[in-house]
């Protein structure tokens, strides 16, 4: 292994299906701290989350939400949430993101953590933002970015490396 780090970025991969061991609050505590550690526009960290953990929760998002079915299976869900205006310059306009680098910093600790997560887009879908805000009570001026079904990985699932030379244009176009 050249770097632990990058292994983990390289390896991560979305994963949908779970078995019936429960995550702990430990590992959960970890993985928001790996959200919050994340960059934001001047550092205005306009997010907030959601840690769902209840069985009837988790199945009533699974049953509304078309592209998050895999949350039958998931024993936690962590909905990372935008605050647009918890500054008056600049999380209106960034928000989006800055949740989204939260996100993929959760994203790579459950990996790192030897669990498994996919993000589930909600937002820009107003009717997934309906359909989340009100289960989980969110308040109208916070906007919920996605849910991320988080549990240990049932497969040892297929890496595929997505290095792409003629995606990148060295010095110029
Ligand atoms: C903005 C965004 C929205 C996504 N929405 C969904 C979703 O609703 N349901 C789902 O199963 N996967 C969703 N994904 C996961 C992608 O399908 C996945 O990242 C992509 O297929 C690449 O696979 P990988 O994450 O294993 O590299 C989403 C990913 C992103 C970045």
């Amino acid at each position: 292994m050249e770097n632990e780090a990058l292994d983990n970025i390289y390896t991560r991969r979305s994963v949908r299906s779970f078995t019936a061991e429960v995550v702990s609050r430990e590992d959960l505590t970890k993985i928001l701290r790996a959200g919050m550690a994340a960059p934001s526009a001047v550092n205005v960290q306009p997010w907030a989350f959601v840690v769902v953990t209840k069985r009837d929760v988790l199945d009533e998002l699974c049953l509304q939400l078309p592209y998050a079915k895999m949350l039958d299976q998931a024993t936690a869900a962590i909905v990372v949430c935008g605050v647009p205006d918890k500054d008056q310059r600049y999380s209106k306009n960034y928000w989006v993101m800055d949740c989204s680098a939260a996100t993929e910093n959760i994203l790579l600790a459950a990996h790192a953590l030897g669990l498994g997560a996919v993000w589930t887009a909600v937002h820009p879908e107003q009717d997934r933002v309906d359909i989340t805000r009100t289960i989980l009570n969110i308040p109208k001026n916070i906007i919920p970015l996605n849910v991320i079904p988080i549990g240990v990985p049932k497969n040892k699932g297929h890496i595929t490396d997505k290095f792409k030379k003629e995606n990148i244009h060295w010095e110029t176009w």
